[in-house]
């Protein structure tokens, strides 16, 4: 038998919850792939929506070169002009995910802080983010955890009614920097990043649809009164937060995390602040969805 297909063979794909997530053993990151093992881990990652890869040792260039797999590693967006908040960290393709500071005081990465919301990356861009792929440096003892909800599991349960309702709308998808709660829907857009998107989208990979809102990020309903927006879309928010739905992942150094942000949302609860959150971050462009 070829080391190749010795490696091939040794790849088990371990589901971790009903709707979303699994993990894949069997794989070290930190080495190139062959062919038939990215083969395996697309498969299970379009199957899934969420991977953990647990007890990798990986270097900026090996999560860079595992990403770009499925996609060009992305560039961070700055902020708009005029952002309350101003960061002094480098707009490059990694981003350390932590609130902490260097001997000087400066900050050594950004986004650090405490609970956020159910969102996606870059929703409010023409090509949103297709996935982001985060690696864990430093984990607090509880809390922290990274919550995903299936935008699939989200559109199966969705009432035929609202379905019907929502078949073929757009959204005004938006981000108001710094801010991991419900978006404040008097914001300027000219003063954020904001796209129209669809709200039910076909997953490119899966083909499974997914109801693409996020209580961060979906500001409104286009072409109907925003009253009715609001409520339709508090329906929507309900129904991919319910806990059913959703997994909590909850971190280990040498956790290598990714995920498919047109097939689910994710949050991240709170943690004790004396105690240290670092992850690595990259993410990789995606197509247009319309
Ligand atoms: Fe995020």
């Amino acid at each position: 038998m070829s080391l190749l297909a010795e490696r091939t063979q040794a790849i088990t794909v371990h589901k971790m919850h009903p709707y979303i997530g699994a993990e894949v053993r069997g794989v070290d990151l930190s080495r190139p792939l062959d062919d038939d093992t990215l083969r395996q881990i697309k498969d299970a990652w379009h199957d899934n929506a969420m991977l953990v890869f647990r007890d990798q040792n990986l270097t900026e260039d090996d999560q860079r070169r595992f990403a770009s797999h499925f996609g060009k590693v992305a560039k961070r967006v700055p902020p708009p002009k005029g952002a309350i908040k101003v960061e002094t960290v480098a707009w490059d393709d990694m981003m350390m995910i932590t609130d902490h500071v260097d001997a000087n005081g400066k900050p050594v990465g950004s986004l650090g802080h405490g609970e956020m919301w159910f969102h996606s990356d870059k929703c409010y861009h023409r090509t949103p983010h297709r996935a982001t792929f985060l690696y864990g440096i430093e984990i607090p003892s509880e809390g922290g955890d990274t919550r995903f909800a299936s935008m699939y599991a989200a559109y199966e349960r969705m009432p035929a009614e609202l379905k019907r309702r929502l078949e073929g709308a757009t959204v005004m998808q938006g981000y108001q920097y710094g801010h991991g709660h419900r978006i404040d829907l008097s914001l300027d857009l000219s003063s954020i990043h904001h796209c129209s998107q669809p709200l039910i989208v076909v997953n490119p990979g899966s083909k499974r649809k997914g109801l693409y809102a996020a209580s961060v990020n979906t500001m409104w309903i286009e072409g109907i009164d925003r009253e009715e927006s609001e409520k339709l879309l508090r329906q929507c928010f309900d129904i991919i937060e319910d806990p059913e739905i959703i997994y909590d992942h909850k971190w280990r150094v040498g956790d290598l995390v990714m995920w498919d942000n047109l097939a689910c949302l994710h949050a991240r609860t709170d943690w004790p602040q004396e105690q240290t959150r670092m992850l690595r971050r990259c993410t990789v462009e995606g197509e247009p969805l319309y």
